[in-house]
């Protein structure tokens, strides 16, 4: 992963519009006497959605007046966690790759590919219209759906070189597509369809019963011992 470092450029201030302060205050209204730090999160992702999706040093300084947190406390969260953007990013979409190594394995190396070739060659770059951005990031909590990317709020999961095309066609024709798994199957299930525990006329039938070892163990006939030898000749 990058080093995450405040853009050089930043704008001269930040201050939420009308709606956000209102909710901003509502949400730390939320949190016992004491413990308003603890909002820090929320309040930094609706600063970054108002910001064109990137986190000002202006914005984290008002974030940490508002909370009462010394500056280097509240820049310690916004440069740890990776959902937030410290550089612009695409106006329409900011491309987080998952490059760990479920997502590696499944072929996260191709999607880089084509986020250099269709975005820009080197990462946190915005492309020529400005309109996408992308990066590698850390695993993003959908390894059973690897290779995947992260879009702002949403996941695009069971990714092809094809289907991360498709879904960056979508971005750029103005459309939003629909996230989740790019290969037909529901969530995490198996994509053939459920092979056990399935409704056979009202009972529960367990079509591929799995035996746990110990029990299969259990089932089998005792071997036989050797008879012990008598010691007489006969
Ligand atoms: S390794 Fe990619 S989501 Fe976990």
């Amino acid at each position: 992963m990058s080093v995450r470092r405040l853009h050089p450029e930043q704008p001269a201030s930040f201050a939420f519009n009308r709606e956000n302060l209102a909710w901003a205050k509502a949400q730390i209204k939320k949190f016992p006497e004491g413990k308003q730090a603890s909002a820090i999160i929320p309040l930094m992702w609706r600063a970054q959605e108002q910001h064109e999706g990137w986190l000002s040093e202006p914005a984290i300084r008002y974030i940490a007046d508002m909370l009462g947190v010394p500056y280097i406390r509240a820049l310690e969260v916004a440069t740890f966690y990776t959902m937030f953007q410290l550089a612009p990013v695409g106006k329409v979409a900011h491309i987080q790759v998952c490059g760990t190594t479920p997502c590696m394995l499944r072929g996260s190396d191709e999607i880089i590919k084509v986020c250099k070739k269709r975005i820009a060659e080197t990462p946190h770059t915005l492309s020529a219209d400005g309109n996408f951005s992308w990066e590698e990031v850390e695993c993003l909590g959908a390894c059973v759906n690897a290779p995947m990317v992260q879009v702002f709020k949403d996941t695009y999961e069971d990714l092809t070189v094809e289907s991360f095309e498709k879904v960056l066609d979508e971005f750029a024709a103005g459309r939003v597509p629909a996230p989740g798994p790019q290969n037909g199957r529901k969530s995490s299930e198996p994509l053939g369809g459920a092979t056990v525990l399935l409704n056979g006329g009202g009972a529960i039938v367990v079509q591929s019963p799995v035996k746990s070892p110990a029990k299969a163990a259990a089932k089998k006939p005792a071997a036989k011992k050797p008879a012990k030898p008598s010691g007489k000749a006969k």
